[in-house]
């Protein structure tokens, strides 16, 4: 999924011979081979990436490229930076704060994206570290702006990131980070799930957990299940870890792209999955998880969600499970349950 070159990359082939004038730290929304075209042009490029399907993806090409997964890049000098600006300008500043203290003053700092995906704020973003900021290309849609570190920059203290909104029901806090779904309430989807869900035992699976509020609500409300949580986002696994850890919870939380990386069986699978409209691969990502859930599942085993209600879950899960109960509808979503 990651093999064609995005209009972005298209732009920035014409410019590696600045790009490629030191091992740049790449981050931010990486969505093709572009460390490849980098370490091609020049000296091999870092990359750090909260995405664990594009970690795993790049990993899996044995460029011997260094690749980093995870909420912060490891702690290790870097001659400059480009970010690729993520959809969240929120991400945007968490990623330039969380990398430029890695720079020394005077190195350069490459922002790229596309027009309409915000990369017009770059001089905005930059402006508290950089005293000018060039637009350096643009073409297909996309801008590449540079700059240079004006100054050193000290590493962003972690707490000052987290966000919290609280669910009175449940007594519990959430917290969230740049980026991470529904970062600051309950999704209204999410909602009715929790409205709807009540007892669960056993081995439970929260797939997707994002701030990890579907996980936290049903530890909290029942206390003997044993709880593990996955994403594909570093930002949304620390999350869900600081959730717990600020509710007084203990769960396993861990990457996983779908049920990929977990190891079954499960007396629950639950989830809000990942949805966005016009991209094709998230709904192939959620079809492909209500496939395979029932082999993932022990006998008696169930798999609840909450999806929009135009989508044609219920007709696949009738496939894997042979039935699909609805449990709970309102105007827009639809709870869905099955058992093995
Ligand atoms: C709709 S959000 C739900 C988040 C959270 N459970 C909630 O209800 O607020 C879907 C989540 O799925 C994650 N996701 C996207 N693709 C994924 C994949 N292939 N495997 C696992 N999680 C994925 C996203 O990062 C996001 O956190």
């Amino acid at each position: 999924m990651f093999e064609a070159l995005t209009p972005v990359s298209e732009m920035l082939t014409r410019n590696l011979d600045t790009l490629s004038r030191q091992p740049l730290l790449v981050c931010g929304l990486l969505e093709d081979d572009l460390p490849g075209l980098l370490a091609d042009a020049g000296p091999a490029p870092r990359i750090f990436t909260t995405d664990f399907r594009y970690f795993q993806w790049l990993q899996g090409k044995n460029r011997g490229l260094a690749v980093e997964f995870g909420h912060l890049p490891a702690q290790e000098p870097a001659a400059g930076l480009l970010l690729l600006m993520p959809k969240a300008k929120a991400e945007a500043e968490y990623l330039l704060a969380t990398c430029l203290p890695l720079l020394a003053p005077g190195a350069p700092v490459f922002i790229a994206g596309d027009n309409k995906g915000g990369v017009k704020a770059a001089p905005r973003l930059l402006a508290a570290y950089c005293d000018q900021v060039n637009k350096l290309d643009s073409a297909r849609r996309a801008s590449l702006y540079q700059a240079e570190l004006s100054r050193p920059v000290t590493p962003p203290d972690p707490a000052a990131w987290v966000r919290r909104y609280s669910l009175a029901r449940d007594g519990l806090s959430i917290c969230s980070l740049p980026g991470v779904f529904s970062a600051e309430h309950l999704d209204s989807g999410t909602r009715l799930l929790l409205d709807t869900l009540d007892q669960v035992e056993g081995r439970v699976l929260d797939v997707g957990c994002g701030a990890g509020v579907i996980g936290a609500t049903l530890l909290k409300r029942n206390p003997a299940i044993r709880l593990e949580q996955t994403d594909i986002s570093a930002l949304a696994l620390q999350a869900s870890r600081l959730t717990l850890a600020e509710n007084g919870l203990a769960g396993e939380v861990y990457a996983s792209d779908g049920l990929a990386q977990v190891r079954g069986p499960f007396d629950c699978i639950v989830t809000n999955p990942p949805f966005h409209a016009g991209l094709k691969t998230f709904y192939h990502t959620t079809e492909t998880l209500l496939r395979q859930a029932r082999d993932y599942l022990a006998p008696g085993g169930q798999l609840l969600l909450v999806a929009n209600a135009f989508l044609p879950y219920p007709e696949i899960i009738g496939q894997a499970f042979g039935h699909c109960d609805t449990l709970a509808a309102n105007g827009k979503f639809r709870i869905y349950r099955a058992r093995r």
